[in-house]
């Protein structure tokens, strides 16, 4: 039995539901970092950036093809960005913001978007979400995000099979999937409401085991 103190339990279930028994319970192991990008926990610099890429009708272009309608106001965004800019994994997952790696040693580096990994329905288990501000758009920065955070999934998080859904009006996100070595195992159909309707996904999968073989 692990000696553990009582308020730790929580966050190691949490943790034992995405990592199954992976080596990396109690850590990030963050930054991850690519060519171009660091992979970080959110701090509170980065919420004005957020907001500005995902606020309101300027914000659409990102939140109209995610489940998410974009923040309220920056008070959410800021609240996003303490919540998940601790280890304390308030849901079991990973909620990541992505930067220019170069950029690091500014006192504000350019934040690009965010990236994030939540449990599943089984240990072992995940399921993967992303998006990125328009500017930084058709440059590979997402598919190398992507594989950045794949990778760490399947090595560091112990993580058998990562999951994406992308709406059938999304070829853009659909091709960083292909890219990034995912299969596509069919359509789940009016699964998702936005604006009102319910619409079409396209389910997307990578397992740790494509990538052993
Ligand atoms: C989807 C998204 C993350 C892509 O980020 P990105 O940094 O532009 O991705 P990449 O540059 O790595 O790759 C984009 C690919 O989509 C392709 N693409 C872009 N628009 C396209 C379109 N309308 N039709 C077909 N392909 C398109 C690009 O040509 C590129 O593929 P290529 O390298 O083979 O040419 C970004 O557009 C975004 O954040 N969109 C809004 C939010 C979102 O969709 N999140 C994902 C939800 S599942």
């Amino acid at each position: 039995m692990l000696d553990m103190p009582v308020e730790a339990e929580p966050i190691i279930r949490l943790m034992t539901r995405l990592v199954g028994t992976g080596p990396a319970l109690g850590t990030t192991a963050t930054p991850i970092t690519t060519k171009r990008l660091r992979i970080d926990l959110p701090t509170e610099a980065a919420a004005h950036s957020l907001f500005a890429m995902t606020y309101g009708p300027g914000g659409q272009s990102v939140t109209s093809k995610l489940l998410w309608n974009g923040p309220i106001d920056l008070n959410e965004m800021a609240a996003w960005c303490q919540k998940y800019g601790s280890n304390e994994f308030n849901d079991g997952g990973h909620h990541w913001v992505i930067s220019q790696r170069d950029d690091f040693s500014r006192s504000r580096p350019v934040v690009m978007g965010a990236i994030g990994l939540t449990p599943g329905d089984q240990a072992g288990l995940a399921s993967l979400g992303y998006w990125s501000g328009e500017a930084f758009w058709n440059q590979g920065f997402m598919t190398e995000a992507v594989g950045a955070v794949v990778s760490h999934g399947f090595d560091v998080l112990n993580v058998a099979r990562i999951e994406a859904c992308t709406f059938l009006t999304n070829p853009a996100s659909a091709a960083v999937l292909k890219k990034a070595g995912f299969g596509s195992e069919g359509v789940r159909r009016e699964s998702a409401y936005k604006y009102g309707e319910w619409i079409d996904q396209t389910v997307w999968a990578a397992l740790r085991t494509d990538q052993e073989n």
